[in-house]
């Protein structure tokens, strides 16, 4: 009798499920628009020139592989912080953020997540964009935090309806944590507007609600880390708390190193309680994986530290934030063109790395069965799978596919 007999089967990951059946799809045709990864004009993954500069700058030191401390790499702890809230910001003046290296985005957010389990009160609730990283649902179910969901897509199901979000948000208990995706909305590529993230804060700080920033895709956007940090600076700036959960997997390219940090923002002449929330933010890491792996932080911390490697990484970061803007354009034009059946004023609309096609599940399931292209189910394509070599070749099978206007 084995223990193992009645361990049920877990259907697929809605994301890294797709991700493996286009890895094994060996057609020539293939178009594989599942992972949030970058890929270069010829579909390849990329190494950033700045990230193999300081990959030979780390080996030539001749490093130790010795643990880190809890708090992790100290100078990419700094750097994080910089890059976060802008040199010289109010919060690092007052010395009121405590940083935390992580296990990049996910382990992150989970770090924060049992973070928030543990310290807050028992009934507090997250509230989640009803639609957002299938990750975020369920790391608070796993977590044990009670979570619900605020609007946020339009009737359309391609726009923001930002009137809702705010009454939902408005709706919410004082003392609830609203999780706000910080740029580049995963999965559906559709942010707030500065105006908007403005007024949002107002209301958050009127009704004392807790942000939890999800901070996966700083420079995607603009191409410019400083301006994509628009919500998270000019938050921190009028004394909000927050908490922020940062991943250096697509900004730097640093996927596979899993490297991120936990920013904790404190209030205002509360500099000292940092103290509390530091000493349990090392106390849970070190029950779930203990100290942080060295090799992106030090990449990253290379970097930052470095004039002239900053600046290489800053345009490095822009060429991919360029790139996949022509591809949405390519993509809008020439489905315009061949006028593909509905609107597409959405995908130029839609920022970041993915664009929501709005193209309907059974849709995107034959793109795959008869074109070896593959979407997520909800209609996501990371346009980062996109170059002049192939998007003609999408637009074309969306049109066998869903017919012309
Ligand atoms: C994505 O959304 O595709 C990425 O963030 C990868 C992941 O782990 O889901």
């Amino acid at each position: 009798m084995s223990f193992f007999k009645d361990v049920p089967i877990c259907p697929p990951n809605a994301i890294l499920g797709v991700a493996k059946l286009a890895r094994e799809d060996n057609s020539e045709l293939k178009v594989d628009l599942s992972l949030g990864a970058y890929r270069d004009e010829h579909g390849q993954p990329v190494v950033l020139p700045s990230v193999r500069e300081a990959e030979k700058e780390i080996y030539d030191a001749n490093m130790n592989h010795e643990y880190l401390g809890q708090d992790g790499l100290a100078s990419f702890n700094t750097a994080a912080q910089g890059l976060m809230f802008g040199e010289g910001h109010i919060v690092l003046k007052e010395e009121r953020v405590y940083t935390i290296q992580s296990i990049s985005g996910t382990g992150s957010l989970r770090l924060a997540m049992d973070f928030i389990k543990q310290e807050f009160p028992k009934d507090v609730t997250v509230y989640i964009p009803s639609v957002t990283w299938g990750n975020h649902p369920a790391m608070c179910t796993a977590t044990g935090l009670k979570h619900t969901t605020y609007s946020y897509l339009d009737e359309a199901g391609t726009g923001l309806d930002f009137e809702l979000m705010l009454q939902d948000i408005s709706a919410a208990p004082e003392g609830s944590i609203v999780l706000l995706h910080a740029i580049a909305h995963n999965p559906t590529g559709v942010d707030p507007t500065e105006a908007e993230w403005d007024k949002l804060r107002a209301v958050m700080a009127e009704r004392r609600l807790l942000p939890l920033f999800d901070n996966a895709y700083q420079g995607f956007v603009s191409g410019d880390p400083n301006v994509d940090a628009y919500a998270v600076r000019s938050w921190a700036s009028t004394g909000m708390e927050m908490i922020i959960c940062s991943s250096f997997a697509k900004n730097f390219g640093l996927y596979g190193e899993r490297t991120g940090c936990v920013h904790v923002v404190v209030g205002v002449g509360d500099a000292a309680n940092k103290e509390g929330v530091a000493s349990q933010l090392r106390a849970i890491s070190r029950i779930i994986y203990s100290t942080c792996p060295t090799f992106g932080a030090r990449i990253v911390s290379t970097i930052l530290n470095s004039p002239a490697l900053r600046a290489k990484w800053l345009s490095d970061c822009k060429a991919m934030a360029h790139r996949i803007d022509a591809v949405r354009h390519a993509v809008y034009d020439r489905l315009r063109e061949l006028d593909v059946k509905g609107t597409w004023g959405h995908v130029i609309k839609q920022r970041g790395m993915f664009t929501f096609t709005g193209i309907p599940k059974e849709a995107v399931l034959t793109l795959q069965r008869e074109h070896h292209i593959y979407l997520l189910t909800n209609g996501r394509a990371s346009l980062a799978g996109l170059n002049q070599g192939n998007v003609n070749y999408f637009c074309d099978c969306i049109k066998a596919v869903l017919g012309t206007n």
